[in-house]
């Protein structure tokens, strides 16, 4: 039988004293968080026999997590982070706060102070021969109107994955700006299509990782902080469609509403008009509001089963929001349609009987 202390009076009081709570110096918050730290500790100690063997290399693992700077990424990696936004969203749908482009985390690589522009940047240093991709997006307040003056800091990885300042090779805020919205609350980019990346395969997160079977890899995504005056701070990612981790994510960023679609261009004349070397280029639909009841709507049939017969796809662009839903055959664009015709978005059914290899990976990419 285990032998259980920690709820004895003489434990709980020694506890007490190690937070600090015998005396007035101090902080209270902190007092009453390492207390509730000890005492947890102590119970999952007890409940799960842990072994002086298992305590001591619990300890040298968090002194090589810090060692490697890795503790956001394992915050990441284990989904506290996606839970911050989970109980977030949840304080917000008590509250009433609905609509919106959804939040998800901020991972561990942003650096502040990114160079201002004024509606629209060029975010590489043109060392990287990637893709040239253009993405462009629209800010509005929570009353639907554009937001003129917005900060909408964005940063991403480059075509290996790597990010400046943690990345040595890379000149300083490579592939990070901030833009302020111009008066109808749009702003626009130049950057290269960036990388997914994964953890080092040699550090500790990816050690925790292999020891619960699971992979660090993260599909390609791009970074955002939306702030003004008077709104709440939004931050958010658009996570790449057609990515192979788009929806299995180590870090569980990736959420329906924003998954952003990649439109590459082969076209001379265009891209010379772009001030694009060559022919090819990438155009990233941005991030604009949409309205959750709807997604709701969409859920549900999904949980039913009939998600399997097709995949979502919400795209932005110039104009309002467009839902396009991909069906495999009659019967599922039947459903599509009497789904669609109930949102009050523009959105169209499109049967894709033809074309198995797009259906099955669209299919694939949509979140069951
Ligand atoms: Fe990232």
């Amino acid at each position: 039988m285990t032998t259980k202390i920690s709820h004895t009076a003489d434990v709980q009081a020694f506890f007490s004293e190690v937070a600090g709570l015998d005396h007035a110096a101090g902080n209270p918050r902190v007092k009453q968080i390492i207390l509730r730290v000890l005492q947890d500790s102590a119970r999952l100690i007890e409940d799960l026999d842990i072994t002086e063997d298992e305590f001591w290399h619990a300890v040298d693992y968090l002194n090589r997590l810090g060692g490697r700077n890795e503790a956001g990424l394992l915050a990441a990696g284990l989904g506290l982070e996606h839970f911050l936004d989970l109980l977030q969203d949840a304080k917000d749908a008590e509250a009433g706060l609905t609509g919106g482009t959804p939040r998800t985390i901020e991972g561990p690589l942003y650096v502040a102070g990114a160079p201002l522009a004024q509606g629209e940047a060029r975010m590489d240093d043109g060392s990287d021969p990637g893709v040239v991709m253009f993405l462009q997006g629209q800010v509005f307040g929570a009353d639907g109107a554009p937001l003129a003056g917005a900060t909408v800091d964005l940063w991403h990885a480059n075509t290996q994955g790597t990010y400046s300042y943690f990345d040595s090779s890379q000149s300083d805020y490579n592939l990070r700006r901030r833009i302020i919205t111009d008066a109808e609350g749009r702003y626009r980019a130049r950057s290269i299509v960036p990388s997914g990346y994964g953890c080092d395969p040699q550090g500790p997160t990816q050690e925790c990782l292999d020891l619960l079977g699971r992979h660090g890899q993260r599909p390609a995504h791009v970074h955002f902080f939306i702030s003004a005056p008077g709104h709440r701070h939004l931050t958010t990612q658009i996570n790449f469609a057609g990515d192979q981790y788009l929806w299995d994510d180590f870090a569980y960023a990736t959420r329906d509403g924003l998954v952003g679609e990649l439109r590459f261009v082969e076209d001379a004349a265009q891209a010379r008009d772009r001030g694009v070397q060559g022919e090819r280029f990438a155009e990233l639909a941005a991030i604009q509001a949409f309205e959750l009841a709807d997604l709701f709507i969409l859920k549900k049939y999904r949980r039913q089963g009939i998600g399997r017969a097709v995949a979502l796809q919400f795209l932005g662009g110039e104009g309002d929001w467009l839902l396009r839903c991909y069906a495999q055959d009659a019967p599922a664009v039947a459903f599509c349609n009497a789904v669609l015709a109930g949102l009050s978005r523009p959105a169209q059914a499109i049967t894709l009987e033809d074309e198995p290899d797009l259906l099955s990976f669209l299919v694939s990419g949509a979140r069951h």
